[in-house]
């Protein structure tokens, strides 16, 4: 990436809590305008990576320039750059949602005759305009999501960073979410972090895989999706389990991955043609045939494995 196009720079990042090693050398550039995935399991180091981003956490050594500053030399600045919805948003409960907004306004500097319409734009946005007025403790976990991203709005920054929005929702509310992160693309840069394929697979320019605090692979979800071994997945069910013979398969083809569970069997294949040749074999044992397109998913468990 030219340097003029890179918006979000880490560079060799390591952070550790007591003997638990956070960050181990974690590189990333993030590109102006770019939503950017950061996926990884549980534990893999994408929070801590975020809030060193933010200025929250300090790393222990290595560093991060946000459109050229430095979070060692310059963090008001980049605070003031970054939207953050954290994963677990401490909201003031007591608040109204409008005041809340009103308080965060204020706070970041908004200019004081930009305020209200600032705050009706974004209830707007995030589809909360008849809910402004009540009090945030008596929202459910999609509302309070809503007034978070608002929130993290609210200043009008030029990045913004979700840390697994739709974690614990609804599949309805997590769509609506979505449809707001949709909104962004291309206005802001973006960090996303989930740890659900699909969500990265349909929102994401690229994404990035951290693994133990290090980030094992990068590109765009279709260039991801190209590393799994072969191109289709053959899932073959025939009558008897005694007939499926390892060796028959493997003699039709280059198969990358075989799996057999009771009187099903997995094939991972180079080839749409190798499809018939494999049920030809199998002739009259044949149950069901059935094939699948590697996912983002089949992707992160090889990677990781
Ligand atoms: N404040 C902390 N104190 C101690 N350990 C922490 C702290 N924050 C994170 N960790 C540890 O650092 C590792 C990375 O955590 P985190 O960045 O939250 O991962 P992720 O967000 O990918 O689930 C985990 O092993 C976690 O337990
Ligand atoms: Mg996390």
């Amino acid at each position: 990436m030219a340097s003029e196009d890179v918006m979000i720079k880490i560079d060799s990042l390591t952070k550790s809590f007591g003997r638990i090693k956070a960050l181990n050398d974690l590189n990333l550039e993030i590109g102006r305008g770019e939503l950017l995935g950061i996926i990884g399991s549980n534990g893999a180091g994408k929070t801590t990576t975020i809030r060193i981003i933010c200025c929250i956490l300090k790393p222990d050594s290595g560093d991060v320039l946000v459109d050229g500053h430095s979070i060692q030399i310059d963090p008001i600045k980049i605070k003031s750059m970054i939207g953050y919805l954290p994963e677990e948003p401490n909201l003031y409960e007591r608040f109204k949602a409008r005041e809340l907004l009103r308080y965060f306004a204020e706070l970041y500097g908004v200019p004081k005759g930009e305020i209200e319409s600032r705050i009706e734009e974004l209830l707007e946005l995030v589809g909360m305009s008849d809910r402004a007025d009540d009090k945030i403790n008596t929202f459910s976990k999609g509302l309070r999501q809503r007034v978070g991203i608002a929130r993290a709005l609210i200043h009008d920054p030029p990045i913004i960073i979700f840390d697994e929005p739709t974690m614990g929702l609804d599949p309805a509310t997590a769509n609506t979410i979505r449809g707001f992160i949709r909104k962004l693309k291309g206005k802001k840069t973006i960090i996303l972090c989930t740890h659900y394929m699909d969500e990265a697979e349909s929102l994401c320019d690229r994404v990035a895989i951290v693994n133990k605090g290090q980030i094992i692979d990068i590109g765009t979800p279709e260039y991801l999706e190209s590393k799994v071994h072969g191109d289709i997945i053959l899932k073959v069910r025939v009558n008897n389990p005694q007939s499926i013979d390892t060796n028959k398969i493997k003699n039709i083809c280059s198969v990358d991955a075989l799996s057999i569970d009771g009187n099903e069997f997995s094939v991972s294949l180079n080839s749409r043609k190798d499809i018939s040749q494999i049920v030809d074999v199998f002739g009259e044992e044949v149950v069901s045939v059935n094939t699948k397109e590697p996912t983002l998913e089949d992707v992160f468990i090889n990677t990781v494995k």
